[in-house]
């Protein structure tokens, strides 16, 4: 019964990963909303645009739907450690999950390029929480060393068991419109697990008859870390050279993604595009979604910005529907929010003046 408030574990049908249910460590996650944004929609000039927000899971972030899935395995394995490196949202997702399973876990995060939000959840859950002084990709290799030496359940999203939760939001999406699916989902892309999983989600619903076509699935990466668009100008997708990426935003400071792989034939199977947008473009896109009442990180917004760039090449028509995966929540990187917007200060007197102006005021103009 529980399980079946888990907007994961609801399809366990289509997880065919525990020997028994009843090793699932779940957080009520997935069943996230689906917004319509309308006043970006008639901006845009799209008649249906929605957002998927993921950033609504229990640690804030699309990293739960994968981590109920992957942490249910190590329980069942009977694993005492797991262990992540992380640019701020895995290792909160994964510290979370592992105190609910009463495991023990070892995040590796790269020292002062993450969101603190995201750096305090790890320390809250438990987590031995290790700063290296590094970038996410040095972070991955000298965890990869140690798994090897340890016995440390690797949690990163080469864990294929994280892949199976992450493919749930696109039955969600599926369910939402009666089964039959969207023309666009746009993604943001960093280590590109997600755009992966998704897509291997729509691939299995199609197999089982459940949907009749593929949504067109866009990867949009930040202009610093962008080394998918430059393997698809440079090779068509065929190989990738890491880059020395930099972006504020942090959970998408990505140069040597691991799943680039599969994410190529996700673009390449469902006709989508790979695209990267300014770190401009991002903040203005995260202010504009803010503007509709929905809060979302950077590394969410690339999706917005990314849209009105496929609609401007002619790639997005008016009449398709088109859904933005936001993957985590606003208050992770507060900061970011705060610097765009340099809140004003104002002395006493001042903040009466306005008042008095806003006195002024119709209640119907
Ligand atoms: N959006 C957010 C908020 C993320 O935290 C991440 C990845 C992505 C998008 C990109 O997803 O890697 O599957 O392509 N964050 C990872 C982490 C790397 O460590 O939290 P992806």
């Amino acid at each position: 019964e529980l399980l079946d408030h888990s907007g994961v574990w609801r399809f366990r049908e289509l997880l065919p990963i525990l020997d028994s249910f009843g090793n699932a460590v779940t957080l009520r996650e997935g069943n996230t909303p689906l917004y319509h944004l309308t006043r970006t929609a008639r901006s845009l000039g799209i008649d249906q645009l929605f957002a998927k927000h993921q950033g609504m899971n229990p640690t804030g972030s699309f990293k739960d739907t994968g981590m109920t899935s992957a942490l249910s395995v190590a329980k069942e394995r009977s694993y005492k450690w797991v262990a992540c490196a992380s640019t701020g949202n895995t290792s909160a997702a994964m510290a979370a999950y592992a105190a609910r399973a009463g495991l023990r876990s070892l995040v590796l995060i790269p020292q002062g390029k993450i969101a603190w939000g995201k750096l305090s959840q790890s320390m809250d859950y438990g987590a031995v929480t290790c700063q290296l002084n590094t970038d996410f990709d040095g972070c991955m290799k000298v965890l990869s060393t140690i798994v090897q030496q340890a016995p440390v359940y690797l949690l990163n999203s080469v864990n294929p068991y994280r892949l199976e939760g992450q493919k749930t939001p696109a039955l969600e999406i599926a369910e939402y419109f009666d089964w039959s699916v969207p023309e666009h989902i746009i993604v943001p892309g960093g280590n590109l697990a997600n755009s992966s999983a998704l897509g291997k989600g729509f691939r299995e619903m199609k197999a089982l008859g459940l949907i009749s076509r593929l949504p067109k699935i866009s990867i949009v990466q930040a202009e610093g870390a962008n080394p998918l668009v430059r393997s698809f100008a440079q090779s068509g997708g065929k190989s990738i050279e890491p880059v020395a990426a930099n972006t504020r935003a942090t959970a998408i400071r990505i140069g040597n993604p691991a799943s680039w792989r599969k994410a190529v034939r996700v673009i390449e199977e469902t006709g989508g595009w790979c695209l990267d947008v300014t770190e401009g473009e991002i903040a203005v896109a995260k202010a504009e979604l803010g503007l509709e009442g929905i809060g979302c990180e950077p590394a969410s917004a690339v999706t917005l910005a990314g849209l009105k760039k496929l609609k401007a090449a002619g790639h997005v028509e008016a009449s398709d529907t088109v859904v933005l995966l936001l993957t985590g929540h606003t208050l992770k990187d507060a900061d970011y929010t705060i610097g765009f917007h340099r809140g004003t200060l104002l002395e006493p007197e001042e903040a009466a003046q306005v008042a008095g102006e806003m006195a002024g005021l119709r209640r119907d103009a």
